[in-house]
């Protein structure tokens, strides 16, 4: 392993001069892009100096999605003690599963759990959660569970009822695609309207699942959400719990983006109520900056997880109690550590240092909002509560601003729409940026703007 070390220090000196000097790769069309290299796979070895040589060529190449100009999605950055821990988990290449194979890491996964359940307050001798991949997986396990809550019968049977899921319109798109997964099928979410602030309008909720009652439909899933997708909007927990309970519907928080705002006692007021959800998905991997994936689902009923998750094997649960075998709580079989690079980050940085990361891009949010507030060629389309400010410049159309950024090698940014209106969504999901490089956005983003003609 020396020499391929060597190379990956190599090769990671290069990108990170790089980073800084060009933050943004152009890419090209992908026909032009991918005869750049010799990207077949063939009959023969190649020898190292080659690889190292085309490696290089491909990381130097990559999305530079770390760099002080990338603003496209939820995610961006990179910490570097979570980096530290996810290159170490790399090298160890356990397994999640059993305690025998992923020995102290199953400690450190159910310390973040724990952790996490205690923050939002959940009971800590009933509740329990894993790490899945991605926040469209966790959001999944939270399906299952209230699906298998409302009718254990069905993880034996299958589902033959009509099952329904209510969320609001402006919900991630895993929910449509999840219900397909579990069985419920896309036709029965019932989508919510939302309010100006892109909020689920809760009045409706109860009326819809009152008729759904009545004409035999078995409703079984709210799902809310902590920070919605486009325009970081958060749902009014507090008052969707109060439904659910009435209703006896299970109640998820999906705060993919948003839900780490529960480690800011500044902004932690958005997710009020939270306590009162019975699973919650929150993603280390958007605002808190660890590499991707590492994404968690909690849940305040953890006989339910196992409940719907465990499933014996003799081949692989050799020893050990099942506290301490974590796949008998998890979506896969063979499972990458994600929660170690975490952990790694916590560790480093403390709580207070998560609660500093997340108040920074809210500040950062701040500051891209007061710039577009002051500059009259712009129109303002997102709230403080959220670290996506979306807007428009002298009403050009968004996705063509954008695309052409990216063609030219000038910035990352990505286009969204809400109630028709399209608009730049720009985010600050990555907090080791300051206030010099939100203004540099803008700046770049007018004078690229201004030189060319939509
Ligand atoms: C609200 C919300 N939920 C779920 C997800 C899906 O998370 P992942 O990309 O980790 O699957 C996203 C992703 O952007 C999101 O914004």
């Amino acid at each position: 392993m020396k020499n391929e070390l060597e190379i990956f220090n190599e090769i990671v000196d290069e990108l990170l001069k790089i980073e800084d000097s060009v933050p943004v790769a152009k890419l090209g069309a992908p026909e032009e892009m991918l005869e750049k290299f010799d990207i077949s796979v063939s009959d023969d070895a190649m020898s190292d100096k080659d690889l190292r040589a085309v490696l290089g060529k491909v990381v130097l190449n990559t999305p530079r999605t770390a760099s002080r100009s990338f603003f496209n999605q939820l995610f961006g950055g990179r910490m570097p003690a979570a980096t530290l821990g996810e290159l170490l988990s790399v090298m160890l290449n356990i397994s999640m599963y059993t305690y025998k194979v992923a020995g102290p890491h199953v400690g450190i996964e159910i310390e973040l759990i724990n952790k996490i359940c205690q923050m939002i307050g959940y009971p800590a001798e009933e509740s329990g959660g894993t790490f899945a991949p991605g926040g469209s997986m966790s959001n999944f396990m939270s399906v299952i569970m209230a699906r298998d809550h409302y009718d254990a019968d069905i993880k034996l049977q299958g589902v033959s009822k009509k099952l329904i899921i209510y969320t609001s319109a402006e919900a991630h798109y895993s929910i449509a695609k999840n219900a397909t997964f579990a069985g419920i099928g896309r036709d029965n979410v019932r989508y919510l309207p939302v309010n100006d602030r892109g909020q689920m309008d809760a009045g409706l909720l109860e009326e819809m699942i009152i008729a759904d009652r009545e004409n035999g439909a078995h409703p079984f899933l709210i799902n809310a959400t902590a920070g919605t997708t486009v325009l970081g909007s958060f749902d009014d927990i507090e008052t969707l719990a109060h439904i659910a309970k009435k209703h006896e519907i299970w109640l998820h928080v999906d705060g993919a983006y948003g839900g780490s705002v529960i480690f800011s006692e500044k902004h932690k007021h958005l997710v009020k109520g939270l306590e009162k959800a019975d699973s919650f998905s929150i993603n280390p991997h958007k605002m808190l900056g660890t590499p991707l994936s590492c994404s968690m689902i909690v849940t305040k009923h953890k006989k339910q997880l196992v409940d719907s998750f465990s499933q014996d094997a003799t081949y692989l649960y050799q020893g050990n109690t099942d506290d301490y075998n974590l796949g008998k709580t998890s979506l896969q079989c063979g499972r990458r550590n994600d929660a170690f690079k975490f952990w790694s980050l916590w560790k480093s940085v403390g709580t207070k240092g998560l609660e500093s990361t997340v108040d920074q891009l809210y500040h950062l949010a701040d500051v891209g909002r007061e710039y577009v507030t002051n500059h009259c060629d712009y129109t303002l389309y997102s709230f403080e509560e959220s670290t996506s400010v979306c807007f428009n410049y002298k009403d050009i159309p968004a996705d063509k601003i954008c695309n052409a950024l990216a063609d030219h090698g000038k910035l990352m940014v990505g286009h969204g729409s809400f109630k028709g209106q399209q608009f730049v969504r720009f985010v600050t999901v990555n907090s080791r940026l300051t206030e010099t490089d939100i203004v540099r956005f803008f700046e770049e983003f007018e004078k690229f703007t201004d030189s060319h003609i939509f």
